[in-house]
């Protein structure tokens, strides 16, 4: 079967006509003029992150509240259309956007973006989908709270996007995915109904917890417009340092040692590759580089708490034992937030460095903690000798053993043999994954970019039981067909 890439760059060309059809007239009849975008509009919404895929839509529709999204769920299906929800367009597997545009709309959060209520009492936020996930971290820290999802997209990705992928991040080794953080949900169903789980609780223990279905869904079981997430008490303090290794191996001895050494007050462990730097500061010119980039391997350390403990002390007495047992050759703790931020910033801006240099492999794979360094060994030494010249970046969250071993192709052999290096990477690190028992999304999803090899590795009891649930609760597939798994019938392309 083709890539979804493959087959969404093959529709583009058909994207830009689509104000012509008669059925965004009609759209526009039954929901107003304001709340449809049609022709080049759509364009913007049909584009993934990285640029790789341009894809179409009938329409682009943008309700501002839940009634609005029921109307726009009517108004798709009387016409026989499909929807694709999407938050901030910022999902990395082609989940939030069509491959079939001529008989798809994507319904678009980005004006719900209202934050319902902020209940300090009960440490809990409600919010509408569309919230970005950075303003509702501000606004939660307005109020000395704090909520823990952080992730590189958190300036654009929207907290219905988040809730849709069960995003990661960088602190799911102390918090958990976003899965952890949601309380309660509210879901406009694909027969336009309102699901209305939006509770308030912390313990809630009658029967099938339903939300648990909707969060990871990806968009394919019906559009979550508002969410109850929990809050914490804002850490006060928050020690940040970045630490040269003499391997990969290292980073996970330390990470172990800071675990038991840092009283389980540590909130990420993140480790990357020299290279990580050159990529930063590509994306980023004046990015002042906070150590030299002359060692195999780097581990990004946060660690933080409030009340009584010393949260820098601490920081400083794990250090310097990494130092005097030689796991550490070289160190910075941050002295400020500034410096603080400048050292995420090598992290965060890496992978934008990665998509300036072009279309390219990237992965999001789990493998158990003690076998991430053998895994990550074994898959870049096949890579080195299958495809000479390619690029291995390897980097992510240690404590998730969740690895992005991304190549970059090499670009001289030419422009039309990048999707064929791009083939050849996919099928050498997933050789090595399914040797490991490891999983082909630890994060992302698995969107439309991932559903082959998904179902690929699909007990067939499970498969069952996935496509059950979907058909029980979208008989029409009205909800991002192509998406997840491929299912006969319905608005499946
Ligand atoms: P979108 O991309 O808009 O949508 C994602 C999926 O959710 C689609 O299938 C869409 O149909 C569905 N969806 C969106 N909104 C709704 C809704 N309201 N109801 C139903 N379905 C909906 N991800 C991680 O997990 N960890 C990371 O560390 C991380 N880092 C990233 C760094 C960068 C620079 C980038 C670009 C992405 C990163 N991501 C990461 C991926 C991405 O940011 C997350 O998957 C994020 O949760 C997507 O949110 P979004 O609002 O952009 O969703
Ligand atoms: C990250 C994204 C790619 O960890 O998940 O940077
Ligand atoms: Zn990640």
């Amino acid at each position: 079967m083709a890539e979804a890439s493959e087959i969404m760059r093959g529709d583009a060309a058909t994207a830009a006509d689509q104000g012509a059809d008669p059925r965004v007239a009609q759209l526009v009849q039954s929901l107003g003029a304001d709340i449809v975008l049609s022709g080049p509009a759509v364009l913007p919404y049909c584009r993934d992150w990285h640029g790789d895929v341009q894809s179409g839509a009938v329409a682009v529709l943008r309700p501002r509240d839940t009634a609005g999204v029921q109307a726009c769920v009517r108004a798709a299906v009387a016409l026989n259309l499909a929807i694709v929800p999407q938050g901030g367009n910022t999902g990395l597997v082609l989940g939030a956007i069509p491959d079939a545009p001529r008989s798809q709309v994507v319904l678009s959060l980005d004006r719900m973006t209202r934050i319902r209520d902020l209940d300090a009492d009960n440490y809990l936020a409600v919010v509408e989908a569309g919230v970005v996930l950075q303003s509702l971290r501000d606004a939660a820290a307005g109020a000395g709270l704090f909520f823990p999802l952080s992730l590189g997209a958190q300036g654009s990705c929207r907290i219905g996007g988040n809730v849709s992928t069960n995003a990661g991040g960088v602190n799911v080794l102390r918090y958990g995915m976003t899965r952890d953080l949601v309380l309660g949900l509210e879901v406009v169903l694909p027969d336009g109904q309102v699901f209305d789980g939006l509770s308030r609780l912390r313990k809630d223990n009658r029967g099938i917890d339903l939300k648990q279905l909707f969060i990871g869904a990806e968009g394919t079981l019906g559009i979550i417009t508002a969410v109850s997430l929990k809050l914490l008490p804002a850490p006060e303090q928050v020690a940040t340092a970045l630490v040269a290794l003499p391997r990969l191996e290292d980073a996970i001895t330390l990470y172990r040692r800071a675990r038991r050494e840092c009283c389980d007050l540590m909130s990420a462990f993140e480790f990357m590759p020299p290279l990580a730097f050159k990529l930063a500061r590509e994306a980023m010119p004046d990015l002042a580089l906070p150590i030299e980039p002359s060692h195999p391997a780097y581990a990004l350390i946060e660690i933080s708490g409030s009340g009584l403990v010393d949260i820098d002390d601490l920081m400083t007495r794990f250090l310097e034992g990494a130092f005097d047992s030689g796991l550490a050759l070289d160190g910075v703790i941050a002295q400020s937030q500034a410096q603080a931020a400048s050292l995420w910033a090598v992290r965060e801006g890496m992978n934008l460095g990665q998509a300036q240099r072009g279309r390219h492999y990237r992965s999001d794979v789990s493998v158990p903690l003690s076998r991430l360094a053998d895994f990550v060994a074994e898959a870049e030494a096949a890579i080195a000798a299958d495809m000479p010249g390619a690029i291995c970046v390897s980097y992510g969250h240690v404590g998730d053993g969740n690895v992005h071993l991304n190549v970059m192709p090499d670009y001289a052999l030419g422009a039309d043999r990048i999707d064929a290096q791009i083939a050849a990477a996919k099928k050498i690190v997933n050789r090595v994954l399914d040797r490991y028992d490891g999983s082909i999304s630890a994060e992302h999803g698995i969107g439309r970019l991932k559903r082959d090899d998904f179902e690929a590795r699909l007990p067939a009891t499970r498969r069952d039981l996935l496509e059950a649930v979907r058909r029980a609760i979208d008989p029409g597939l009205v909800m991002n067909p192509g998406c997840q798994l491929t299912l006969a019938g319905g608005r499946q392309r």
